[in-house]
């Protein structure tokens, strides 16, 4: 007989983490459903083998439907910009808050035992933490609906399991980069900003003295971070074992100025830009760096990728993207 192959739903899946981690699904053999508003994502990116339902993740019925038949989950739909969250403090409350707990209900009520939810969250649920590196016992205290949000998705992290017999685990994001990240969209991060702009010979300024650090962690550590974290719920539940909830740092423990980012990226590009400093933004964290020790515990694996060999990929991408623009 032949075997079933795992179905998996991705929300947010045509997003730039979501479509990373759809393509390694199908490469390591398991079938995708993908549920996605298309609001900020896109559907041209996504394997067509995955199966697209256009929908709302806070929509009840919508996340019911997507979740029929489906042995996991893996949730990233969210409104991920914390300057638009800002500004549709409301909705994207409902997106990023109600959304996630719509997806636990439904993982709750779409089988015995419920189905296992693997989701995005932050680090941004941390702040402006006075110790470093931010390990998961770390005191939360988000600055922003966004982490506030992500922070309540917690919560309800822990009473999804406790309560309902939801396994779920949060991972918890730090900065995300990779190829694929919109540079021209107005919230993208300063990686692909950057590299956008140096790689095709512009100068950047930099917010600020550029002493502030970050934790960058290339979106395939990431994606190997989900899938192994879904994994691990997987195994757990067809051995019985009782629904948990986890939080777990996705990080490279290492911390990078902005500065030694800009000069890499400009080496790496061959330019001879300028870096230029600004005024600080209002309301930037000074300094964020995780501890990756659980990460390692709990999944077995380490963001591995090299600053250099990331960036490489990024230019690259970024580069094959231009030359294409040109040609058409
Ligand atoms: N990129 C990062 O550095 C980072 C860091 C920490 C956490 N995260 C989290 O990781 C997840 C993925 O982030 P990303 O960078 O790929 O963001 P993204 O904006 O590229 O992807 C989000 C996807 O969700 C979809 N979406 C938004 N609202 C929706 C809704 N109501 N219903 C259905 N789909 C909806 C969008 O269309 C998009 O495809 C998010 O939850 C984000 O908060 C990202």
């Amino acid at each position: 007989m032949e075997e079933r192959s795992n179905t998996i739903l991705v929300t947010g899946g045509c997003g730039f983490i979501g479509t990373h981690l759809c393509h390694a699904m199908i490469n390591a053999g398991q079938k995708v459903r993908i549920l996605d508003d298309l609001s900020s994502g896109k559907a041209a990116g996504v394997p067509e083998s995955a199966d697209l339902i256009v929908g709302d993740v806070a929509d009840p019925e919508a996340v019911a439907d997507a979740m029929a038949g489906v042995d996991g989950v893996i949730h990233l739909a969210a409104i991920a910009s914390v300057e638009l969250c800002n500004r549709a403090w409301v909705r994207s409350h409902r997106t990023n808050l109600t959304g996630t707990l719509t997806v636990m209900e439904a993982a709750r009520d779409a089988a015995r035992p419920a189905i296992p939810v693997v989701w995005a969250s932050s680090a941004a649920i941390y702040g402006a933490a006075r110790t470093l590196p931010i390990n998961e016992r770390t005191v939360p205290s988000p600055m922003s609906p966004y982490g506030a949000d992500k922070l309540g998705g917690e919560q309800h992290g822990l009473a999804a399991a406790d309560i309902f017999g939801v396994a779920n685990t949060a991972l918890r994001f730090f900065n995300v980069y990779g190829p694929g990240q919109d540079p021209h969209s107005p919230y993208s991060g300063v990686i692909s900003i950057f590299a956008e702009r140096l790689g095709s010979g512009q100068d950047v300024t930099i917010n600020g003295d550029g002493q502030q650090t970050r934790d960058f962690v290339y979106v395939g550590d990431v994606v190997r971070a989900l899938m192994a974290s879904l994994d691990r719920l997987q195994r757990r539940r067809r051995l019985d074992q009782p629904a948990g909830f986890d939080a777990i740092n996705v990080c490279t423990g290492h911390a990078v100025t902005v500065t030694a980012l800009a000069e890499t990226l400009r080496d790496l590009t061959g330019s001879t830009a300028t870096i230029a400093y600004g005024p600080p933004r209002e309301g930037d964290i000074r300094d964020s760096v995780g501890d990756a020790a659980r990460m390692q515990r709990l999944l077995g694996i380490r963001a591995e990728t090299r600053l250099e060999e990331g960036l490489t990929r990024l230019l690259d991408a970024q580069g094959e993207t231009r030359r294409l623009a040109t040609a058409g």
